[in-house]
């Protein structure tokens, strides 16, 4: 985790300042200490007791969502204990929370005998006093979303309509436990709501701490549009983007295979949503590329070769000398984790074909690359990926687990990326809630170091040639994994720059020199990256403002604003709450230095790393960006739907 201090930093220093103007303002930890003389000394019984009591709650946090518990058999000494997590948050979010919160709070408020700390999903509070189920509604904190509301009077009414009728339900409806979420249209948008309280509570106290929280909320944000208040005894939020995971509780129950917790549920959520989208893009993909069809009954064929299965391996070994050392893997083995490739299991469309989920006879979860015949990538292509990435090893870029050709078939056995790729949680509004600032830069810096290592640090200099968010694939905790080699290209030696008569690649992450000349060096690579950085930052495709005609591309438009000192237009609304805008800025900067239409100018990755990692380093200012990109990516976004899973890759000759 070498980017921790990186992206907490800027948080602390976004949290230093505000504090400075407004306390409320802060990012979280917010929190209460008693501000009472009643103080316990160090190395007392009632310190130790409380130390036990907050190691022990994280585990308790990984089971269970609110946990009471107190700790010392003296009375004197004793100290009782209370956290709970936002009911929608997965155990293992829950336990980092409470795990943040127990640290925390002894830093906060140091030798207090009574605490409360609030981190962005929990709340965790002791007391030398049992407070257990009694209601405590002293010292409420509203926090406002720092963006105002055009119609204050219809938005507060819609607002506290949604927040009362939660409320009832919350306290009231014994199935509901104590929490409720409801998303209310408003206007062209739509309002995201919460409510919850400690369970320890009664229901009429959970009804009364939330009518309190509620007035007092509005009272002081009713021009807002979103807030939240802290309460000790309960939580409400409400926001115009769905900051909670609604799904999480429905699709734990509907499958059957699930027994690792809401986490997967989630996972498990989201893949049917991929399925369901890539289904309908299959159906697109069939109707227009008849070859498909044509492999199809290929391999209705070929399901029946017996042993001359092993030919093409054989064949394969022979193009390769070292190949037998490689991870090989059968056709009846890929067909039994796929079941035959079923439609159920495609997880999406790849530049080069469908991409399936599998569980190898181990139980080992793969995604698994069919490489269609009517692609571009040949043999050649696939032993170049092969044996590319069989040599990477990087945590940034995605592990190749195995291959098998077999006749027409051609595929890639990857490791599971259960967070599918960028673009699908990126270009989703919902989604995207999920990545806050200090994700973003974490998955960019991801990014830039998974590419520094192909141009600079691995063995061979490698250029990617196809970089856009549908090929950097999310691990569970959100690191970025590049993936899709089969365009790249070894260089050997000092060798930088050369020439094509084949365009690989997707057009709006194109460097211009690349896609009207054919000339590719690491600096097309920068270009895509550049491209990369905009979109993570501002939530938006760059081709994705094709919806209404004539409009410039995301490049453009950020050159645009940039120019006019109005690039924070750009970020992204969901950031609002969890990003420091000089940061923004500076972010912004670094893309419009990589988007440079001379390559020349473009800087290299490895000083884009070093940019990303220090806030000290000056940057240039940016020349203007490849302006003329905007033909290629209005031409062809026509064709890929804003929603579909990858943006398509696009490849074909162009004379020079
Ligand atoms: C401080 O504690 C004493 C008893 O320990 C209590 O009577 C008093 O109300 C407390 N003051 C505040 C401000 O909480
Ligand atoms: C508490 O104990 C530590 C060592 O166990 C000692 O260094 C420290 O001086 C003690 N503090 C007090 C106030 O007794
Ligand atoms: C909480 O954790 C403690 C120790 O870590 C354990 O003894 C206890 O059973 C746990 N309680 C629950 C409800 O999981
Ligand atoms: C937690 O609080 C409930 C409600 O007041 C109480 O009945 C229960 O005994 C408490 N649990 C522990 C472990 O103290
Ligand atoms: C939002 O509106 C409130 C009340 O009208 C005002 O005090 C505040 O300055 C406004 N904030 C912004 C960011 O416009
Ligand atoms: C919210 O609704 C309640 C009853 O439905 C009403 O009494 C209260 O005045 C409303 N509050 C605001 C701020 O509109
Ligand atoms: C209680 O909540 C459940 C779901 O949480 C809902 O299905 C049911 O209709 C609610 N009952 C009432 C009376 O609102
Ligand atoms: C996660 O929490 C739920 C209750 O919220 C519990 O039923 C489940 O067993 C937990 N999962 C794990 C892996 O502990």
């Amino acid at each position: 985790m070498v980017q921790f201090p990186k992206t907490i930093l800027p948080l602390l220093l976004c949290f230093l300042i505000s504090l400075l103007f407004d306390l409320a303002f802060a990012d979280p930890p917010y929190w209460k200490c008693s501000g009472n003389v009643s103080n316990y000394a160090d190395n007392s019984t009632f310190q130790k007791n409380l130390r036990s009591l907050l190691i022990s709650l994280p585990s308790n946090a990984s089971v269970s969502k609110l946990y009471n518990t107190s700790t010392g058999n003296d009375p004197a000494d004793r100290v009782y204990g209370l956290y709970m997590c936002l009911n929608y948050v997965t155990n293992e979010t829950c336990r980092d929370c409470i795990n943040t919160a127990q640290s925390a709070i002894v830093t906060l408020c140091p030798s207090s005998k009574e605490a409360v700390v609030w981190e962005e999903m929990c709340q965790l509070r002791y007391s030398d006093a049992n407070f257990f189920g009694k209601l405590n509604v002293a010292d409420n904190i509203p926090l406002d979303n720092k963006k105002n509301i055009s119609d204050p009077e219809k938005f507060e009414s819609v607002v506290n309509e949604t927040l009362r009728g939660l409320a009832k339900q919350a306290a009231y409806n014994l199935s509901a436990k104590m929490y409720a979420t409801r998303d209310v249209p408003f206007e062209d948008k739509v309002v995201y709501a919460l409510v919850q309280c400690t369970t320890d509570l009664s229901g009429d106290d959970c009804g009364h701490c939330l009518q309190k929280a509620i007035k007092d909320v509005l009272r002081e944000f009713y021009f807002s549009i979103g807030a939240r208040l802290l309460s000790r005894s309960c939580y409400v939020r409400y926001e115009l983007y769905a900051f909670y995971d609604g799904a999480t509780e429905a699709s734990i129950s509907s499958n059957p295979n699930n027994n690792k917790g809401d986490g997967r549920g989630r996972k498990i959520w989201m893949i049917t949503i991929l399925t369901i989208v890539s289904a309908c893009l299959a159906i697109l993909v069939l109707g227009s590329c008849v070859c498909l069809a044509k492999r199809r009954n290929k391999m209705g064929n070929s399901e029946n070769l017996g042993p001359n299965a092993l030919l093409p391996e054989q064949s394969f070994k022979r193009r390769s000398p070292k190949a037998q050392e490689y991870p090989y893997i059968s056709l009846a083995s890929i067909h039994a984790a796929t079941n035959k490739f079923s439609d159920s299991n495609k997880l999406g469309e790849g530049g080069f074909g469908p991409v399936y989920k599998g569980i190898l006879s181990d139980g080992k979860e793969v995604a698994i690359k069919r490489l269609s015949s009517c692609s571009e990538q040949g043999a050649e292509e696939f032993t170049n990926e092969v044996l590319l990435i069989l040599k990477l090893q990087h945590k940034n870029l995605v592990r190749l687990l195995g291959f098998c050709v077999d006749g027409e078939e051609k595929l890639l056995v990857y490791e599971y990326m259960p967070n599918s790729s960028l673009d699908v949680i990126l270009f989703d509004s919902k989604k995207r809630a999920q990545l806050d600032w200090s994700r973003r830069l974490n998955i960019i810096s991801g990014i830039a170091r998974g590419i520094l290592y192909l141009h600079e640090d691995s063995r061979l200099r490698i250029i990617h040639r196809d970089l856009k968010a549908s090929n950097v694939l999310l691990d569970n905790d959100m690191n970025p994994k590049i993936s899709d080699f089969g365009m790249a290209r070894i260089f050997s030696g000092s060798e930088g720059q050369a020439n094509t008569a084949i365009i690989v690649g997707t057009y709006g992450y194109m460097a211009p020199e690349y896609a009207m000349e054919g000339i590719y060096s690491v600096k097309s690579d920068v270009y895509g990256f550049g491209v990369l950085l905009l979109e993570i930052i501002t939530g938006r495709r760059n081709a994705g403002f094709h919806r209404i005609k004539r409009v410039p591309s995301l490049v453009v438009s950020a050159w645009q604003v940039w120019n006019e000192g109005k690039g924070l237009e750009l970020l992204d609304p969901l950031l609002l709450d969890s990003c420091d805008p000089d940061e923004f800025l500076r972010y912004l900067h670094i893309g419009l230095l990589c988007v440079q239409e001379d390559a020349q100018d473009r800087p290299t990755m490895s000083s884009v790393v070093v940019m990303l990692r220090s806030e000290t380093v000056t940057l240039n200012q940016p020349e203007k960006p490849a302006l003329s990109m905007g033909r290629f990516t209005d031409h062809n976004v026509e064709a890929t739907d804003n929603n579909s899973i990858n943006g398509l890759t696009v490849s074909g000759v162009m004379p020079r």
